[in-house]
């Protein structure tokens, strides 16, 4: 069994048949987390109504959806207990299971780019773009600076302004425009803050330099210089789905791929499937879930077409599947730190900066995808889906563990995925055992 770099497996046997009380117990006991971050999680109030009075405007209360845990992850040899909050009822369980096969295939392999983030400032009435281009490259340094002046303590922790790129924008529907971006790595934090006062306060400078003058100045959120990669490799012998062979499984999931490279409505779907799991990490841990999105789909749409964000080949007896997507995730910062079941979502995972956290949460968006195509190829999505809620309904039956999978099946032949029917075939199945 792999292990986690303090000893625990991701892999918990059983996990959705155990009480609540019984999950947390193992959460503690896997995660490294102590009883007490464990115990407050099922404390009723997941955030005070006077920490939500103090994010939003207007605010008159919170609203609820589920905390669930993906197991199995195995990512760069390192176990990972995922949280996920989301509404969609099969997700979690298919991140779980097909990170439980890409676990025995070896895992997954995920990187991070340093975090980097652009900021745009819009020149307009710029009278002459080539002298402007010049004195900006001639005052790389001196914006740099001025830019770093503004968040000190960024560049103490080895972050800040790392770069300036101009680019012409000859002609829009206003004419001509100046575009300068700033780049900074922001370290942990997901950047906004940091890179918006910074543009703002570096366009006085950036006017002079240019003789033009700043409208816009906002970080933009196709944070293409921050991308995140997973990828792993699944032998075929890892794909049989009775009655196909992993080798046809492979192959159809190839062909699944080159549909979404063709075609942008089957492309926009392949995407939503990624981005259940990538959302659900990103809604628990806190993320900027609407810059992620927009984000994803810009980047997805980056070669004049839109695409795929993953990539499914076929090498030799081998399924290869990779993601790149753009993840501005950051692990500090006020949101995070004042929302307690955020701070518990981030030590779950245990990690330790932001790069690590964008990187499994590339490794859960392949998963997701995997899942989804392994299941669109094979039994199509509602076969799963309906077991899935037949499992449901045969333990709130109160089916003990050993006849979970009769009544399970008895619900499927019945075609009544109903809780009434799931006792009556209990009562059955008790009378006949
Ligand atoms: C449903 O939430 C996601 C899927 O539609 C993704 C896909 O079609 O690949 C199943």
């Amino acid at each position: 069994m792999t292990m986690h770099g303090n000893g625990h497996s991701s892999r918990i046997e059983g996990f959705y048949r155990l009480s609540r009380q019984e999950r947390l117990t193992r959460l503690a006991d896997r995660s490294g987390l102590d009883q007490c971050e464990v115990a407050e999680l099922a404390e009723a109030v997941p955030l005070s109504f006077d920490a939500a009075d103090h994010m939003i405007e207007n605010a008159v209360g919170v609203i609820g959806l589920p905390l669930g845990v993906a197991l199995n992850f195995l990512i760069n040899g390192r176990e990972r207990l995922v949280p996920m909050a989301v509404e969609e009822p099969s997700v979690v369980a298919a991140a779980s299971h097909a990170a439980r096969l890409i676990r025995d295939a070896g895992g997954f392999f995920a990187e991070a780019d340093a975090s980097l983030m652009i900021g745009q400032i819009q020149l307009v009435n710029v009278p002459d773009f080539d002298a402007a281009m010049q004195q900006l490259q001639a005052a790389t340094h001196e914006l740099l600076s001025e830019a770093n002046a503004v968040h000190p303590n960024m560049v103490r922790r080895g972050g800040g302004a790392r770069r300036i790129e101009v680019r012409a924008l000859p002609e829009t529907a206003c004419g001509p425009m100046l575009v300068v971006h700033l780049v900074v790595d922001v370290g942990d934090a997901m950047g906004a803050n940091a890179v918006n006062s910074m543009a703002e306060a570096l366009s006085p400078l950036i006017e002079q330099k240019t003789g033009g003058q700043a409208r816009l100045r906002i970080l933009s959120n196709l944070a293409d210089q921050r991308l995140a990669r997973a990828r792993c490799r699944i032998p075929f012998r890892f794909l049989d789905a009775e009655p196909f062979p992993g080798q046809e499984v492979a192959r159809r999931m190839e062909e699944a791929w080159a549909f979404a490279a063709a075609d942008p409505y089957r492309a926009t779907t392949h995407n939503k499937g990624a981005m259940n799991g990538i959302d659900a990490v990103a809604i628990a841990t806190g993320q900027d879930w609407r810059g992620i999105e927009a984000g994803a789909h810009a980047y997805a749409a980056r070669n004049g077409h839109y695409g795929p964000l993953t990539e499914w080949r076929v090498h030799n007896d081998t399924l290869i599947g990779a993601i790149e997507v753009p993840l501005a995730v950051g692990i500090v910062g006020g949101n995070l730190e004042c929302n307690p079941r955020v701070r518990f979502s981030l030590r779950l995972l245990g990690v330790e900066s932001a790069r690590e956290l964008a990187a499994i949460m590339a490794a859960v968006g392949l998963a997701q995808n995997f899942a989804a195509m392994r299941a669109l190829v094979t039994d199509g999505i509602q076969r799963g889906h309906m077991a899935l809620h037949a499992r449901g309904l045969a333990v709130a039956a109160g089916a003990p563990d050993n006849l979970v999978e009769q009544v399970v099946e008895g619900l499927i032949a019945s075609g009544e995925i109903k809780l009434s029917k799931a006792r009556q075939i209990l009562e059955s199945v008790q009378l006949g055992a």
